[in-house]
């Protein structure tokens, strides 16, 4: 049985209550955060953490994003804070951005990974923060999708992956930023982006000056020791996603060219661009700029896979802005099959 607990509309703590004492008995609720769900459970039990991983089927060397209410509760996670983390916390937090710094003995391996490292953040989400305060616990949230699908931007999709699986289900309508926050290591100098997210890379170097770019952020990587999570594959819809960038133009004919290749095919093909008009099995306009984009990307993906279309064309942007984070999502979703237009 799975509680689901609407709060769309206004916030409310009585109902907050009730969910906070599920993650204090050990058990999981999938919340709203400003960038995608949570599927929340007490990060300093063991067995809490345990049925995350089970009910995500996520490769157990996968670490997990903790969230915290307070700047204070970090020292309770973090064994060295850096002068970045305080620079960045005081500028971005609560915000869409994570750290990953050294881990206190009291932290379960289980809960990073095996890695001697935490990855901890402050969401700016009022029903998460309130969650986190009631139940008194940091509360380790990967996003709310079986893993390597799409992450869940609405409380429709959790209840898709997991309904009759969990305690309960926050409802707090869609997500504002749509892709997960940037997950950025101040263990190595200069810092190291290891996931571009919902914070900008531009913001973060105005900030603190230039930072270095995993290779993992832009292109594949196999073997990857600082960021397991980067080698899974992520984002994927059952559908074969092919991402066109370049020349809008040149992107749109081929886009036009691939969708009769397929139909000839016999294929059902579905396109996700950032306007025009295709005259596919299905057609998501994604929106004017990256913001729109990012917001409405994982929505797009699990949308198209439900129409059951066999062929996912779609329109690169930017890599500028929150650009950088749909691509790399993009791409992931793609496998790397990427087709470049210049
Ligand atoms: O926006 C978000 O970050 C969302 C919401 C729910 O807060 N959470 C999220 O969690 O995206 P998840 O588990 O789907 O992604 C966590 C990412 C993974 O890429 C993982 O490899 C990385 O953070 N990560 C976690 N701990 C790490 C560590 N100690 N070192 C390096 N990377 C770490
Ligand atoms: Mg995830």
């Amino acid at each position: 049985m799975t509680i689901i607990i609407n709060m769309k509309e206004s916030l409310n703590l009585r109902k907050i209550r009730i969910a906070a004492r599920f993650i204090k008995e050990g058990k999981l609720v999938a919340f709203p955060t400003e960038t995608v769900y949570g599927l929340g459970g007490d990060a300093l039990n063991e067995n809490s953490v345990k049925k995350i991983f089970l009910t995500k089927g996520r490769p157990a060397d996968n670490p997990l994003i903790v969230h915290i209410a307070s700047f204070e509760q970090l020292y309770e996670l973090a064994s060295t804070i850096p002068k970045e983390a305080k620079i960045l916390a005081k500028r971005f937090w609560p915000g869409p951005l994570t750290f990953v710094l050294p881990k206190r003995d009291e932290v379960p391996s289980i809960t990073t990974g095996g890695l001697d490292t935490v990855a901890v953040r402050m969401p700016a989400n009022e029903i998460a923060l309130s969650l986190i305060k009631l139940s008194k616990k940091p509360i380790a949230a990967p996003s709310a999708n079986i893993s390597g699908k799409p992450s869940p931007t609405s409380a429709e999709h959790v209840v898709d992956d997991f309904y009759g699986k969990i305690e309960c289900i926050i409802d707090g309508g869609e997500t504002e930023i749509g892709v997960e926050s940037t997950v950025l290591d101040l263990t190595s100098k200069p810092p190291t982006l290891l996931r571009p997210g919902g914070l900008p890379l531009e913001e973060i170097e105005r900030v603190i000056g230039k930072i270095k770019i995993h290779p993992a952020v832009k292109g594949r990587i196999v073997d990857v020791a600082r960021a397991p999570g980067m080698k899974y594959r992520h984002y994927a819809p059952s559908a074969q996603v092919i991402v066109i960038e370049g020349k809008k133009d040149r992107v749109h004919e081929k886009i036009v060219e691939l969708i009769d290749k397929y139909h000839r095919e016999g294929l059902k093909v579905g396109v996700m661009a950032t306007g025009g008009f295709y005259d596919a099995d299905a057609f998501i306009d994604l929106g004017r700029n990256s913001e729109e984009v990012a917001r409405n990307l994982f929505k797009a993906l699990r949308e198209l896979d439900k129409k059951g279309v066999d062929i996912i064309l779609a329109e690169g942007i930017e890599e500028k802005g929150l650009g950088l984070a749909v691509m790399n999502r993009l791409k992931k979703a793609a496998g790397y099959r990427t087709i470049l237009l210049r």
